[in-house]
């Protein structure tokens, strides 16, 4: 009775956004029940933009509140920090020299943040989808739940897995991306052609996980939407209006064809409104518990100490392994 097993992790890079959470948190927590599941914090690959150092520290337990406040059962899960398994970073360091600079220069991802903080293009930025390869592979994982914007990294790990399988024989399973059709690519409220992310410049665009509902509703008032008037689904012709439709399905389940028979007639005032509503209620019980969990660093220091103790034993496996296999003497 093997269980499929799955590892994922997110950014420690401040607040969390809806993107965030329907992209990926919510999906962990469907997957946990049936799935052994692996979810880090990668503070590792936050250090490829500068950060504060106590910011991040607190960044990190923050995240680490958030993932169980939003669902994650840190008794059924293994929820850890990446840089308390330092195989990650042996491990990549490895998977580098099995890893084309041409592949790495093709990663969007790269071009996209290299041109944002064209100040600071470090080598980290440049290898960061190596170390990513490293996290998953390091524990074999046959899923890795991601929205969107991630699914290129994952190719790029599949590629890196099978060469140095085809070098050395069996060695990584490989891994599949686990992205649900709705979800995977949240856009921004202001400007729905692009994704919601943390780091845009107009906070009306994004939904932080601890904004007060009052901001919520305030947010999903002011959503670029168009002059139809219509509620109806087309990424196309109507971008905002399909992004809102997108994220009312992700959290009610309801289909996109139901979300348009339930709206048909009402204006998108009444929409958005619904769409707030419906974000706020989803969240209401997450910002509680989150809260609550603020308050207890140990009991969160017991869940990441415990779940390093867990993942290292897997880690040490393979990393031990592939040095075994390349030559390494162990
Ligand atoms: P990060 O921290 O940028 O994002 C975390 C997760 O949130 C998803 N996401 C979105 N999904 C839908 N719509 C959006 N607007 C949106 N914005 C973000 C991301 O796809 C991601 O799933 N490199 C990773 C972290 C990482 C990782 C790993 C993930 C490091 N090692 C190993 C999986 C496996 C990252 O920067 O995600």
């Amino acid at each position: 009775m093997n269980k499929k097993r799955v590892l994922s992790g997110i950014q420690a890079t401040g607040k969390l956004t809806l993107g965030n959470y329907l992209g990926a948190l919510n999906t962990w927590v469907k997957m946990q029940e049936e799935y052994e599941c692996y979810y880090m914090i990668a503070d590792l690959h936050t250090l490829t933009v500068r950060r504060e150092a106590e910011e991040l520290r607190k960044n990190t337990l923050n995240l680490i509140a958030m993932y169980i406040a939003a669902g994650l059962d840190p008794e059924n899960n293994t929820i850890f920090i990446q840089s308390h398994i330092p195989a990650h970073s042996e491990l990549s360091w490895i998977l580098g020299c099995y890893t084309y600079m041409g592949e790495l220069n093709r990663m969007t991802q790269f071009k996209d943040k290299s041109a944002k903080h064209a100040d600071n293009i470090n080598s980290g930025l440049f290898t960061y989808p190596v170390l990513m390869a490293a996290d998953i592979l390091i524990y074999n994982a046959d899923y890795v739940p991601v929205g969107e914007d991630q699914r290129q990294h994952l190719e790029l790990t599949r590629d890196i897995a099978e060469r140095f399988n085809s070098i050395y024989g069996e060695t990584f399973v490989i891994p599949e991306g686990y992205t649900k059709k709705e979800g995977a690519r949240i856009m921004g409220l202001q400007n729905p052609e692009a994704k919601m992310s943390k780091s845009s410049t107009n906070p009306n665009d994004v939904i932080f996980l601890e904004d007060e509902p009052e901001v919520i509703m305030k947010k999903f008032k002011k959503a670029v939407t168009d002059s139809e008037g219509i509620v109806k689904y087309n990424p196309e012709t109507k971008p905002g209006i399909s992004n809102l439709m997108e994220i009312y399905s992700v959290i009610t389940g309801k289909t996109k064809e139901e979300i348009e028979k339930e709206f048909e007639g009402q204006g998108y005032g009444f929409f958005k409104e619904a769409v707030g509503k419906a974000v706020v209620e989803k969240l209401k019980p997450v910002q509680e518990k989150y809260k609550e969990l603020q308050e207890n660093p140990e009991y969160l220091e017991n869940i990441y100490r415990k779940g390093a103790e867990q993942a290292r034993i897997i880690a040490t496996k393979t990393i031990e392994d592939v040095k075994r296999k390349v030559g390494l003497v162990i």
